[in-house]
């Protein structure tokens, strides 16, 4: 491209956004896009969202959200009844219709491979290339390995069609579920990789909003933009194995990990969130994406980063184990036959999503030795009973709980922490609970007659409540 030409391209293009805003398109409606979509709406955009499952799309098309995610349901349908977001699986004319394309399709852990499979972002970076119709802005949101939006850019280089113009950049997503909303419409950070000064600032414009109420924006080039999203996870799975990993020590000196987790937290520089010992990460973002880095760092050169992720990993994987080895030995050396209330399924609370959930494959695990595992999760159920039929689920706390020889509460749900823990004694046949998530108020269930056994707490630290923690907290 010369230089005149691309003085002229800008100055269309520049001149089109002064008269109306940017036209968005969002591919793939999955959890990320299907919130980006609806935040995007609420910014005050026009927005597509483009997606291959017709089903998918005829669910948001009438408002309604294909898993849970609060607060989605009521901006999504906000905006499909103001006109300004609809649903399409028909990318050539979304394409078409918009300046603006966001791809946030899924990257998934490759069969066989600690490797992310990218073919849905090539696919849908492709698409929209070769169907657009006027100048396009391609930015991917995926979480994706170094070096993607590259190759990105390679691959389509040849199917634009003539006369137009695409730019491929980088803005990835931090949202968590459970807070996806929240975290769309609010970012806490917005960076913007690969720009130039023209596709820069069209994602000023398009995020003005919350550039306005403050979120700081990072200018970068392409491959640290793709980075920063894949060393916040690491950092993140870091945290809490490395928290885990000292709940071991706990247990073998005495010592309790959540008054070590609390003290620590006071340090500005450690801070409190991401210290909760237990069951450790899953969903459909760390474990992968710790995968996917040691698998490209390994392919870089980067032997550090990779050998730091596998620990991570492996301490990671090891505490479900542990649980595991908790709930043999509050049966007594054999989990065979053994009634067992599994209380959560979801990986954390707040969603409905059991993609690598450590708390259905604990429940799994204790099924193959031979016990009965009941789950209870308030909102997981159904998502869980798809990935795992031969468990049996239950339709509340208390049918969990019902003539159980130990529960386990594997997720760390409000119904669960507030639960009666006198009435479930009760029901139990056995009073046994192992907190996996440290989650438990354990002084009143103790009073109430239980058995509390927690994951990186001594017995002795166990009986210490949260109360009791925080007053010797405040008295030092
Ligand atoms: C994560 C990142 O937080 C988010 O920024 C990114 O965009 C996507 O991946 P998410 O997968 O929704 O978000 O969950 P998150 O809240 O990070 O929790 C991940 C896992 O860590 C959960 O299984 C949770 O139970 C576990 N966890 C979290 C702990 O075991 N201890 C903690 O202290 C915190």
């Amino acid at each position: 491209m010369t230089t005149r030409k691309h003085k002229m391209r800008e100055s269309e293009v520049s001149r089109n956004t002064e008269k109306t805003p940017p036209r968005i398109s969002v591919v793939g409606t999955g959890y990320l896009g299907a919130t980006h979509a609806a935040a995007m709406a609420e910014m005050g955009f026009e927005v597509i969202g483009v997606d291959s499952d017709p089903a998918k799309v005829a669910a948001l098309s009438i408002g309604d959200v294909p898993f849970f995610e609060p607060g989605l349901p009521e901006l999504l349908r906000k905006h499909v009844a103001s006109g300004r977001l609809r649903f399409t699986t028909d990318l050539a004319d979304a394409t078409a219709l918009s300046d603006v394309h966001f791809i946030c399709v899924g990257t998934p852990q490759q069969r066989g491979s600690n490797a992310a499979n990218t073919s849905y972002v090539e696919a849908a970076t492709l698409d929209v290339a070769r169907n657009l119709t006027h100048d396009g802005l391609i930015v991917g949101k995926s979480t994706v390995p170094v070096g993607t939006g590259a190759r990105l850019r390679d691959l389509i280089r040849d199917h634009v069609p003539e006369g137009v113009r695409a730019e491929v950049v980088w803005n990835p997503e931090f949202l968590r579920e459970g807070k996806a909303v929240a975290d769309t419409l609010a970012p806490d950070r917005i960076v913007i990789g690969g720009t130039t000064k023209l596709s820069e600032a069209i994602l000023r414009e398009v995020y003005a909003l919350p550039i306005a109420a403050g979120a700081p924006v990072i200018v970068c080039d392409l491959p640290t933009a793709e980075l920063v999203k894949v060393s916040a996870n690491a950092f993140l799975a870091t945290k809490i194995s490395f928290i885990n990993a000292i709940a071991e020590v706990c247990v073998a000196a005495g010592a309790d990990v959540s008054v070590l987790a609390d003290a620590l937290g006071h340090d500005s520089r450690i801070g409190r969130q991401f210290l909760n010992a237990g069951l450790g990460f899953g969903g459909g973002c760390l474990p992968k994406d710790i995968r996917a880095l040691m698998h490209r760092a390994t392919e870089l050169g980067a032997f550090s980063a990779a050998s730091l992720m596998q620990q991570v990993d492996e301490i990671n994987m090891s505490q479900r184990q542990r649980v595991v080895d908790l709930a043999i030995e509050a049966c007594g050396g054999s989990v065979l036959n053994k009634r067992i209330g599994i209380l959560g399924a979801a990986f954390k609370p707040d969603t409905d999503d059991v993609r690598d959930s450590p708390a259905l494959n604990v429940a799994a695990a204790l099924h193959l030795r031979g016990a009965q595992s009941i789950v209870f999760d308030p909102e997981a159920n159904d998502t869980a009973r798809r990935s795992f039929p031969t468990l049996s689920y239950a339709d509340s706390v208390t049918d969990a709980v019902t003539g159980a020889d130990v529960i386990l509460v594997l997720t760390e749900w409000p119904e669960f922490v507030n639960a009666d823990a006198a009435e479930l004694a009760e029901l139990s046949n056995r009073a046994i609970v192992i907190d996996a998530r440290n989650c438990l108020n354990t002084s009143a269930w103790t009073a109430a007659g239980w058995d509390v056994r927690a994951l990186g707490r001594s017995s002795r630290a166990v009986s210490t409540d949260v109360y009791e923690r925080e007053s010797l907290l405040s008295v030092a």
